[in-house]
């Protein structure tokens, strides 16, 4: 059984305040469902929250550091208090550095690894026990990135993180399965968000004392609304499918990979 319609159901959705999280929550919430939208970003948050009740939704905003385990496990107090039940928990927060792996810094490790993988981690934590428990239809859904498929050129430390959340998600899928909890790891190439501003969500503390000098790098394809990738994992979650892989743009790298691969094992002498 799948969550085929989200009317009436919960959403958490953390990285709510901008971008991809916003326009979930926003998705969701024009589909019937209730909206917790956990954030660092306040004032993004209260934005977001008043967009949904405008248009008649019920939402609810809880400043949430992904990156703290005991911040998650109070967004998820806040949450299954507030309503009751969770039913989509979107585990889609996350920030980028760019720059060669070997000018990284180890705050620039801690930093994306704490936000990009942990954030995901705690996410489990805090809400699959009691997702679990409540033995109604589920579904997971974690914000990788073509990034996490496909290694660039400045981006490793982002790679590793990613790669690490579609690990995480391919097994995720088939140890929930028993519980009707579906899942879904969002990979998209670009989208017009503000991550190319992602430190201005960086802790004072995971600052570097030199700032690095490295652009984003230009990411190749098209670049997607945020409303468009929304729409497409509300696709993944009535369907319960694992991959939302968002752009076409993404299946010759993809190919050439998978050929890399094949050359390796075929090439091998022994
Ligand atoms: N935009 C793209 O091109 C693109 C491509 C592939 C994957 N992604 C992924 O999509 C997800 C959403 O990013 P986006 O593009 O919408 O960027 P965005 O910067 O617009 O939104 C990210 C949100 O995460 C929040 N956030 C940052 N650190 C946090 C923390 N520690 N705890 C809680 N919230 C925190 C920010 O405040 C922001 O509201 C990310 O996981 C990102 O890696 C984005």
């Amino acid at each position: 059984m799948t969550v085929d319609s989200l009317r009436g159901k919960v959403g958490v959705v953390t990285g709510g305040a901008s971008g991809i999280g916003r326009a979930l929550a926003e998705v969701f919430a024009r589909e019937g469902a209730k909206i917790v939208v956990a954030d660092l970003d306040e004032p993004g948050m209260d934005d977001a929250v008043a967009a949904i009740r405008a248009r008649g939704g019920e939402a609810l905003a809880v400043r949430t550091d992904v990156s703290d385990l005991g911040a998650v496990q109070a967004l998820a107090d806040r949450a299954f208090g507030a309503f009751g039940r969770v039913h989509v928990l979107c585990n889609n927060a996350g920030v980028g550095v760019w720059g060669g792996l070997e000018t990284m810094t180890h705050r620039d490790w801690q930093w994306v690894l704490g936000v990009n993988l942990w954030g995901v981690i705690h996410g489990l934590e805090a809400f699959l026990p009691r997702m679990i428990a409540q033995r109604e239809p589920g579904h997971v859904v974690n914000t990788a990135s073509m990034a996490g498929l496909i290694a660039s050129k400045g981006l490793g430390v982002y790679n590793t993180a990613k790669y690490a959340v579609v690990g995480l998600s391919e097994t995720l899928a088939k140890d929930l399965k028993p519980y009707n909890i579906g899942v879904s790891v969002l990979c998209p190439m670009g989208v017009t968000t503000r991550i190319e501003q992602s430190d201005r969500n960086r802790p004072a503390a995971l600052r570097n004392e030199t700032p690095g000098k490295a652009e984003p790098p230009e990411l190749m394809g098209r670049y997607l609304a945020p409303e468009a990738v929304a729409e497409m994992v509300l696709g993944a979650i009535r369907a319960n499918e694992l991959y939302v892989i968002t752009h076409d743009e993404g299946l010759e790298p993809l190919r050439r990979r998978f050929e890399r691969m094949e050359q390796a094992i075929r090439a091998r002498k022994s």
